[in-house]
């Protein structure tokens, strides 16, 4: 069957592959150590699976949804977003309920994206940013992050050809896979850029709540006059350990955000009503649910970090997200790392060039798996090495 150009600019997606790997070799007996993937192993808040079930019993919710989610979500969402970040949003104006952020970044780069723009992405990047460019026909222009540039985009030296035909920034702060933020100064920076420059800025916030320590992630929208150029995707997926609920928002600009609404109303049907009842829920826990469990993560985290800095990894330490990001020894390159460590020690980690060029001599470890399981998985790490 001949295909369309769309399919020509899709990739198979990693992590797709990457499950089926998995898969296999469990398949045959190998006890593998997946901390490759940012898939919550927390269970979702009790009160939050009361609630679904509570909602399912219920006929007129099975019903389809509200297209663009109910009235007492927005207001959830708008009273969370208010108390987390003291930005005030307006419910049905400049929120709109996604099935997780994902689809939000494909609508939003769809929604912006002309064939023959440039769309900015910071390399390395979450893969979605450069799908969601290249199947509309815009071409990705790659801003190297590294660890002399703090992993921040430098906007200053972006050639005058490109400026001119880019429209879209994508933005990943706390960054995955990086593991690095972005302060206050560098989002003002940011709006200021994109005011100047005529640019729409995407920031995807989907690990917010997951910081350690006394760091706290900004919001974009936290900066005077983001709300002009810019939308932030939020998602529960991280947030309350929901990854399989498929339930986000994107927030901010209120012309893209509805057209986006508009997108989904012509391809989806709105999210199914109990699930929206769940996501209130979690909306409505205290903030010390999210502190208990972060504790629980900074734990795996410690462990992670000193492991591959005992390995001469050199792994900063995580302050926001559910990775660390580390150096490969230097006999490989980061694919073969990651391919050697699976087939000699079960241990699946992601190659940094996954997510780009820049992404080359790194990996990426995850922390969605128990303290256990991470020291055996640091002790065949050793072993091997
Ligand atoms: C940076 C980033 N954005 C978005 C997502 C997708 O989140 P959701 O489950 O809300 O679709 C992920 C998932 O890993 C991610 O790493």
């Amino acid at each position: 069957m001949q295909l369309s150009k769309l399919m020509q600019a899709l990739p198979p997606y990693h992590f797709a592959d990457a499950k089926r790997k998995i898969a296999e070799r469990k398949a045959v007996g190998v006890d593998v150590i997946n901390l490759s993937m940012g898939d919550p192993d927390l269970p979702a808040p009790a009160a939050v699976v009361e609630r679904l079930c509570a909602a399912m019993q219920d006929a007129e919710n099975h019903r389809y949804p509200e297209y663009r989610g109910m009235r007492a979500l927005h207001e959830a969402i708008a009273a969370w977003f208010e108390q987390r970040f003291a930005v005030r949003l307006t419910p049905e104006r400049d929120i709109l309920p996604l099935l997780g952020s994902k689809e939000g970044l494909v609508y939003a780069g769809a929604a912006v994206l002309n064939a023959g723009d440039v769309a900015l992405v910071p390399d390395p990047y979450y893969t979605v940013y450069v799908t969601a460019s290249s199947t509309v026909g815009a071409h990705p222009y790659f801003l190297q992050l590294t660890e002399q540039n703090g992993y921040l985009p430098d906007l200053e030296h972006i050639p005058a050809d490109i400026l001119t035909k880019a429209r879209i920034l994508w933005l990943n702060y706390p960054n995955n896979p990086t593991a690095a933020c972005a302060p206050r100064e560098f989002f003002e920076r940011v709006v200021a850029f994109a005011q100047r420059h005529n640019v729409v800025i995407i920031h995807d916030m989907a690990y917010a709540e997951v910081y350690f320590d006394d760091f706290r992630p900004t919001s974009i929208l936290q900066i005077p006059g983001a709300s002009d150029v810019a939308v932030e995707l939020h998602s529960l997926s991280k947030t309350y350990n929901m990854a399989g609920f498929r339930a986000a928002m994107l927030l901010g600009n209120h012309e893209l955000v509805d057209a986006v609404g508009r997108i989904k109303s012509n391809v989806d049907s709105g999210m199914f009503r109990p699930i929206q009842y769940a996501a209130i829920e979690a909306l409505h826990l205290p903030p010390s649910w999210i502190q208990q469990r972060n504790a629980i993560y900074q734990c795996r985290r410690d462990l992670l970090v000193q492991g591959c800095n005992a390995m001469g990894m050199h792994a900063h330490t995580t302050k926001a997200g559910l990775y660390v990001w580390a150096r490969v020894p230097q006999r490989f390159t980061a694919r073969e790392f990651a391919t050697w460590l699976f087939d000699k020690a079960g241990v699946f980690v992601t190659a940094g060039s996954n997510f780009g060029v820049a992404g080359e001599g790194y990996v990426r470890l995850s922390m969605t798996t128990d303290e256990e399981r991470i020291a055996t998985a640091l002790e065949r790490m050793k072993a091997v090495l």
